[in-house]
């Protein structure tokens, strides 16, 4: 089980991204490949996190990062997982008001600004996203019942 993470800036207005439909068609798609993870959405900035076998995750990243809808400004690779963390999630999709729910919020803003290499080191990068991955898979089951 590899698992990774990215943020990216939205290039076209909230509204037009339909970001239910987006996350239900992904979701069909990730069903088909075996991936699961979750995509947050906040004033322009996605952060997804994903989690299948390596290759098929590298190759959907690869059409990830080709969508126009998106500018991905880093992508960070977890690496080996020994177990898949949200497997009812093919892709959850989450808004501020889910992270707010769960009083989780700040750890988005956080981790989001935090995504920025030129600022931060790789290695602080990927902790803080384990850190987010490890809290939102916490307040799994509150958040599906959303
Ligand atoms: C922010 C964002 C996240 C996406 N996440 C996924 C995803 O998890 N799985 C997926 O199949 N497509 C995802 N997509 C859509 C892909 O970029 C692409 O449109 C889709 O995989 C094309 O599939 P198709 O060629 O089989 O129709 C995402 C798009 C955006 C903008």
């Amino acid at each position: 089980m590899f698992a990774l993470a990215y943020a990216s800036y939205s290039t076209i207005d909230a509204q037009d991204l339909r970001l239910e439909e987006l996350s239900q068609k992904a979701s069909l798609k990730n069903a088909r490949l075996g991936i699961t993870g979750y995509l947050c959405y906040d004033h322009g900035v996605f952060l997804q996190y994903l989690e299948g076998e390596r290759q098929r995750l590298l190759d959907l990243m690869v059409q990830i990062e080709k969508d126009p809808r998106h500018d991905v400004i880093n992508k960070v690779a977890l690496g080996e997982q020994d177990v898949r963390v949200f497997p009812d999630w093919n892709m959850h999709y989450l808004n501020r008001n889910d992270l707010r729910r769960v009083d989780l919020e700040h750890v988005l803003e956080h981790s989001l600004f935090h995504m920025d290499p030129k600022m931060y080191g790789q290695e602080n990068i990927v902790a803080l996203i384990t850190a987010l991955v490890a809290n939102i898979a916490a307040r799994q089951a509150t958040l599906s019942a959303a």
